[in-house]
C-alpha cells in the first residue's frame, strides 16, 4: 500500500471533472489501497483520487482515524441523492494547506455509491461524515471547498488563497 504524493492546489488536475469507474478490476483495488493508505499517513479524514493525479470516480473517507469507531468508507461512483438541513463547520483539503474555512454543507446526506466489486449500496450520514462526502464528491466533480464559500467569506478566503506559498506560484504566472 505505497503512499503516493499529494497533488496540491492549482495543479490543473484537481478541476477536472472525473471519469466514472466501469472496471472493477485489482487495478481498481489497488488504487483504493493507495488512497487510504495516503490519507491515514497524511494524516485526513478524506482523499478523492484526482489528488493522487487519477482522474476516477472514487474516494475513501474516515472521520475517526486511529480512534474505536473508526471505518473506511469506500466509494465507487458516488452521487449525492438526498440532503437535507445546513451545518456550519470548520472545512480544509489536503491539497491547500493552509487555508481552512467555515462552510455550511448538508447536515445530513444520502449518497448512492458502489463498492470494489460494483455492487450498489447507499450510505446515510450526518455532521463530520456528511460533509466529508460532499466534501469528496466536490473533488470528483472538480470543484475544491473554497469556491462554495459565498460573498465576503469567499472574498477573504481568496486572498488568503494567494497568500500561500503554494500559491504563490500560479500568482506569478
Ligand atoms: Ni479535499
Amino acid at each position: 500500500m505505497p503512499v503516493r504524493p499529494i497533488l496540491l492546489y492549482p495543479d490543473p488536475i484537481l478541476r477536472r471533472p472525473t471519469a466514472e469507474v466501469e472496471s472493477f478490476d485489482s487495478g481498481l483495488a489497488a488504487l483504493v489501497d493507495d488512497l487510504a493508505a495516503t490519507m491515514y499517513d497524511a494524516p485526513g479524514v478524506g482523499l478523492a483520487a484526482p489528488q493522487v493525479g487519477v482522474s476516477r470516480r472514487v474516494a475513501v473517507i474516515d472521520v475517526a482515524p486511529g480512534r474505536p469507531e473508526s471505518r473506511l468508507h469506500v466509494l465507487v461512483n458516488p452521487r449525492l441523492v438526498a440532503s437535507r438541513g445546513r451545518e456550519s463547520g470548520d472545512e480544509g483539503c489536503l491539497s491547500i494547506p493552509g487555508l481552512t474555512e467555515k462552510l455550511d454543507r448538508p447536515a445530513w446526506v444520502r449518497v448512492a455509491a458502489q463498492d470494489l466489486e460494483g455492487r450498489p449500496f447507499e450510505l446515510e450520514a450526518e455532521g463530520l461524515l456528511a460533509r466529508a462526502c460532499c466534501h469528496e464528491i466536490d473533488h470528483l466533480d472538480g470543484i475544491l471547498f473554497f469556491e462554495r464559500l459565498t460573498g465576503l467569506r469567499k472574498e477573504l478566503a481568496l486572498r488568503r488563497l494567494r497568500r500561500l506559498p503554494l500559491a504563490a506560484a500560479e500568482a506569478a504566472r
